[in-house]
Parts: structure tokens; sequence; C-alpha cells
């Protein structure tokens, strides 16, 4: 009697876990474009609990499968500064396609990930590099490092050490050029150089926004965390101008609505509203001429 009471305790303990732990929408910051093979990549991505609450502190993993060979590598995602987001960086040894899936809060699968050849790299040489990575995405430090060195070449001229003041000044102009003009140039050139909003690219973003975890839609293939909170967008057919103003702030069109603002950027949000009109060469306007 005693033990069956106590098992009934326990479920009602679980059961209660589940439901107070309950689910979240996991949304890639961005979708990792121009991936090559042999050089490191970050990921970021932001996890809502319940779809609206940005939470922080959740161990996560990312890994990733080589279609063809099975290859299987696994990597860390670390908590940054900001509430709710997280980092990885991804080193992909092959060129060809790699499913992957980030375990955070329950496995979201995202689209397969197509990486280009690139440089082979030796295993042993995988770790520095994902560390020069991480250092070159903090532009503003190596920019720092530059005044340092400037100040260092002003003291080495005061002292009439005249012949490394120079040297020391070049290096430093030069490493604040790096850090403070051009590494941030570079990254605007290639966000506007990036993938153009097609049909394709929405149906993508569709997932690895985490709009999967809410809506269903016929063309899209997911088997991961549904809540199926939001109507079924396969045949959803609403302007263009409303899904402008809905994708950018939903709570802005409904005050009270549970769709959270997902922080698409202009380009995504075209993506989608290219997806969810049908207007490319997915089957929802084959399905709605019929
Ligand atoms: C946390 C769950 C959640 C996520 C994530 C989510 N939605 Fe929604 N969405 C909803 C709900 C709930 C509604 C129902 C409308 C409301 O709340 O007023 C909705 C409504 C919509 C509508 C219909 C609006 C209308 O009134 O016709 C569209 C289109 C839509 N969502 C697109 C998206 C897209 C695209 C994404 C991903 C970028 C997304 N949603 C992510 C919950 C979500």
């Amino acid at each position: 009697m005693w033990a069956l009471l106590g098992l009934v305790g326990i479920w009602c303990l679980w059961m209660g876990a589940v439901w107070a732990g309950g689910w979240a929408v996991l949304t890639l910051e961005s979708w990792p474009e121009n991936v090559v093979a042999g050089e490191p990549f970050t990921v970021r991505y932001a996890l809502r609990q319940h779809g609206n609450h940005l939470i922080s502190r959740i161990e996560g993993t990312v890994t990733a499968v080589h279609t063809e060979t099975g290859e299987r590598l696994q990597f860390t995602a670390t908590d940054t500064d900001e509430t709710g987001y997280y980092e990885a960086t991804l080193l992909l040894p092959a060129a060809g396609e790699w499913r992957w899936y980030i375990d955070s809060f329950g496995r979201f699968e995202m689209p397969p990930l197509p990486v280009e050849t690139g440089m082979a790299v030796p295993a042993a040489a995988a770790a520095p590099m994902i560390w020069l990575a991480k250092l070159t995405s903090f532009p503003w430090l190596l920019g720092f490092m530059g005044v340092v060195v400037v100040g260092t070449a002003v003291g080495l001229w005061r002292r009439q050490q005249t012949r490394f003041a120079p040297v020391a000044a070049l290096l430093g102009v030069t490493l604040c050029l790096a850090g403070f003009v051009v590494t941030p140039a570079v990254g605007m050139v290639a966000s506007e150089t990036a993938v153009p909003p097609t049909a394709e690219w929405g149906e993508i973003l569709f997932v690895a926004k985490g709009c999967v975890t809410c809506h269903q839609h016929d063309d899209v293939a997911y088997n991961g965390i549904r809540t199926d909170m939001g109507p079924n967008l396969s045949h959803h057919q609403v302007g263009a101008e409303f899904l402008q103003l809905w994708l950018r702030h939903p709570a802005q069109v409904r005050p009270q609505t549970l769709m959270p603002n997902l922080e698409l950027s202009d380009r995504e949000i075209e993506a989608l509203i290219v997806f969810l009109s049908g207007d490319g060469e997915t089957g929802v306007k084959e399905t709605a001429v019929k």
C-alpha cells in the first residue's frame, strides 16, 4: 500500500517537474552561411522558456554528423553576457552535408548544413584555430590592445628609445585599425552580401528560428518539440504588409498575443514572407491553385 502511494507520489513529482520545466523555443541568431571545411564559425542562439521568457544557465551541446561518412562531433555551448543567449564555436573538418542538432532544454534539430571545400585541417590544429576565431570575434579587444601598444610607443619615445618607438607605434596603429575599423567593416559587408531572401531560405529559417515549435507547416519536416500553440501556417494566407508588422513585433499588433518577438532581421522577415505566402518553389502555391 505504502509502496503504491510512494510510486504515485514519485510520478506526481516527475509530472510536476515536466510541466514546471515545460518547454522552450530555440532561435538561432543567424543561419550559418558559407561554412567552409576546417574554418571555425560561431553559432549563437536564444532560448525562450515557454516561448517567451529568455532563460540563462541551461547547458547546451551542438552535435554535427556528416551525412555520408557518419563522422560525429560535439561542441559545448556557453552562456553569453546577454540573458538567454548562448554561443558555440564549431569546426567541421570535411566538406559535404552535415546534419546537426542542439541539445538544450530538449533536442532542436536544425536543417542540414552544407559545408564547402576548404583547406584540410589536421585534428590537432582544430583547438588552437577555434581559440583564434574566438579572439577575432572580439574586435574591440584587438583595438584595445592597439591603444596599449601606442601608449607604450609614446613611453618609449619619451625615454629616447627612438629605435623601437616607431615600430611599436606602427604596430599599435595597425591593431587599432584592425580592431575598430577593418573587422567591423568586413562584418557589415559580409552581412549585406549574404543569402537572398528566397522561399528555400525562409523554410530553413522557419525551423532555425523556432517557428516550428509553435506552428505546423506541411512543407516542413520536423520531429522535435512541438506545442501547436499557434495556428497551422500551411495555407494561412495573410498579406505581406501584415506579416511585415507581425513578424517584427507581434505584441505591437496584438498586445495579448502569446507569440514572442524573435528579433528577426529585415532579410529574415522577407524570406519568411516569401516562404509563407508560397510564391516560391514550394508546394504551397500548387495546393492553393487546385
Ligand atoms: C511560442 C510560440 C510561437 C512561436 C515560436 C512563433 N509563433 Fe507565430 N503565433 C503564435 C501564436 C500563439 C499565434 C496566434 C495568434 C495570436 O497569438 O494572436 C501565432 C500566429 C502567427 C501567425 C498568424 C498571424 C495572424 O493573425 O494571421 C503567423 C503568420 C505566425 N504566427 C508566424 C510565425 C513565424 C514565421 C514564426 C517564427 C519566426 C513564429 N510565428 C513563431 C505562437 C508562436
